[in-house]
């Protein structure tokens, strides 16, 4: 029987609950689900890949069809590799239609046998981002119910750490 493997894809900084709502909504779908980490992006993140990694492997831990994995270069590429025949991806509001319309038919045009699949988080969480997450943290505001726990607590290690800006970057959703 043909497995169906589908790729959620991001860069997760950090992980938010909103985050965890589509990869449970997808693990219902798809035999099989690879959270997959973008290693080099142009934006600079608050978390270092390994900890988002990391995070992310705690938080996906007890969905048995679901893995994290990471990836360079094209995403299309690699899902070509790991047999996957769609990429998940969540839609919040009007406001993400635009930049994931151009991200998906660009990635048909670079591999049409992929098909992105676009599914909405609950409600409660259409106005959440990880961009906002990270500013709130920074700005010393409540995430609580924003993140996964063990996101929230080091979201505090990383504002005590010393060296760690006090302004949140603003150039990633
Ligand atoms: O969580 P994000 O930052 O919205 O995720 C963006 C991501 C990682 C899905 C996108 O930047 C991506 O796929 N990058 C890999 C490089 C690539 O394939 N670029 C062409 C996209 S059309």
């Amino acid at each position: 029987m043909k497995r169906v493997i589908a790729i959620y894809p991001g860069t997760f900084d950090p992980p938010t609950n909103g985050h965890l709502d589509l990869i449970h909504r997808g693990s219902k779908i798809f035999d099989e689900l690879v959270v997959a980490l973008l290693r080099n992006s142009e934006k600079t993140p608050l978390f270092t890949h390994d900890e988002r990694l990391s995070m992310l492997g705690e938080c996906v831990r007890d969905i048995p069809n679901v893995t994290v994995d990471t990836f360079d270069g094209l995403l299309v590429d690699y899902a070509i590799r790991k047999n996957a025949k769609a990429v998940l991806r969540g839609i919040r509001a009007v406001s993400d239609y635009e930049y994931e319309l151009q991200m998906a038919l660009m990635n048909r045009k670079l591999d049409p046998r992929l098909e992105t699949i676009f599914m909405m988080p609950a409600e409660t969480y259409s106005y959440l981002s990880s961009r906002l997450v990270r500013e709130i943290a920074m700005l010393g505001g409540s995430v609580h119910g924003l993140v996964p726990e063990l996101v929230e607590e080091k979201l505090k290690q990383k504002i005590n750490q010393p060296g760690t800006r006090k302004k949140a970057p603003r150039n990633s959703r």
